[in-house]
């Protein structure tokens, strides 16, 4: 994936231990397509060197204002002028406080305040033991550079380099990483409530096993990170799947389809849109029992009734909200052939506006895929691409269709 080709990000590092983050977030910014320009304090040189960071940037490092390297000897000014976003990671409590005060005597801070403000965002990601981050004067601090425009991404929490424990350490540069992809998505859902389902269910017989399928999920988190990225509120009933929860969104883990219909028709009254991609059971086995089925003997073959189980995506079709046109439904369908066919027959059976869908077998476990989208009008066809690209296809065109808000 390229996620930032294209895109040039100014990387500044202000003083922290967190600047040993810093090399590996430059190498993902790369990774992802992006070119990073850095540019430090002197105070995050004591704790990693320029050196470092220009071999990881393949660019030359810039520390200081009086940087006669450029024709102008203007640094503050040519380095912010063709920058997509400055990133400044690790920003310390120190820092922010020099941002919110306009400070400029060296040149990030200096370049952050001559930056074209509405062209060129700032992305903060502070960076400080739990005692300064709660401290009310960078809580202030962070509120009003919010309001002067500035982005604050989250911290993480836990154990910290000073011994203690708490809120305050930089996030990781994965979660940044995701942060920044997020942060250039257009906020086509802002506002929004998006509930998915995703991955299969598992229906137990006894405490030892059960019947479940193949689906990754893969497909239901990647549109669950869209929605998310795209600006929307986003729940996740996911099933049992071992994949990581897409930052900023919130998931609940289910087994059964019982349990997957409880969790959706808890979220539904609040949705405005129902991505159903899970591959829930069709049945479930009619009892489970509290023990192990023990074998009987040779020739004694278990017998086990089975019986459906409620069809969650109609059961939320059928309700007032998706009736009235407050609540879009999205299904999906996994067929081994005659695709368009089993779609239509869906999408009528169902009563949705949209559904989409695939081949199971060209899906299942794999990061690609590729999506027929089916509705009344037609068919739309959305070729081979990662599950990611085709998510942020989809919410888009799911966007389009929204009824227009009064
Ligand atoms: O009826 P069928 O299983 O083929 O339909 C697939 C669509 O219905 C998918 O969107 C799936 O998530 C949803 N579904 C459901 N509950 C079921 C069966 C399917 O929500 N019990």
């Amino acid at each position: 994936m390229s996620d930032l080709a294209g895109k040039h990000i100014v990387l500044g590092l202000s003083g922290g231990i967190a600047c040993y983050k810093a090399a590996e977030l430059c190498r993902a910014l790369i990774r992802e397509g992006a070119t990073v320009q850095v540019v430090m304090t002197e105070a995050a040189a004591q704790f990693i060197t320029p050196v470092t960071m220009q071999a990881l940037s393949n660019q030359p490092v810039f520390s200081s204002q009086w940087d006669s390297r450029e024709p102008n000897n203007m640094p503050h000014i040519n380095l912010s002028r063709d920058a997509d976003a400055i990133l400044v990671a690790p920003c310390s409590a120190d820092f922010m406080a020099k941002l919110l005060h306009g400070r400029a005597d060296e040149l990030l801070s200096l370049m952050c305040l001559a930056r074209p403000i509405a062209a060129v965002p700032l992305l903060l990601a502070p960076a400080m033991n739990r005692e300064m981050w709660a401290h009310p004067a960078t809580q202030r601090n962070m509120a009003q550079l919010s309001a002067d425009g500035a982005h604050i991404l989250g911290v993480g929490s836990g154990f910290q380099a000073c011994g203690e424990t708490g809120d305050g350490r930089m996030l990781e540069p994965m979660e940044l990483l995701e942060d920044l992809i997020a942060f250039f998505q257009p906020k086509l859902l802002a506002g929004k409530r998006v509930l998915v389902t995703a991955g299969p269910t598992f229906e137990a017989l006894d405490p030892i096993r059960g019947i479940t399928n193949h689906s990754s999920g893969k497909m239901g988190f990647a549109i669950a990170r869209a929605a998310r990225e795209a600006g929307a509120e986003v729940t996740l009933v996911a099933g049992p799947v071992s994949l990581a929860t897409p930052r900023g969104v919130t998931r609940v883990d289910v087994k059964s389809a019982l349990q997957m219909l409880e969790a959706t028709m808890k979220e539904e009254p609040r949705a405005d849109i129902f991505f159903a991609t899970a591959a829930v059971a069709d049945w479930r086995p009619v009892t489970h029992s509290k023990e192990k089925i023990k074998k009987e003997g040779a020739g004694k073959d278990p017998v086990v009734a089975f019986t459906e189980n409620p069809d969650i995506l109609l059961t939320v079709a059928q309700g007032q909200r998706a009736r009235s046109g407050e609540l879009y439904c999205v299904g999906f369908a996994a067929e081994t052939h005659d695709l368009v066919a089993h779609a239509r027959a869906k999408l009528a059976r169902k009563g949705i506006p949209l559904i989409v869908g695939n081949i199971g077998p060209l899906t299942f476990g794999l990061e690609d895929n590729q999506l027929l989208l089916v509705d009344r009008h037609g068919v739309q066809e959305f070729p081979r691409a990662s599950k990611v690209a085709l998510a942020r296809r989809l919410v888009a065109e799911v966007a389009r269709r929204l009824p227009a808000a009064a």
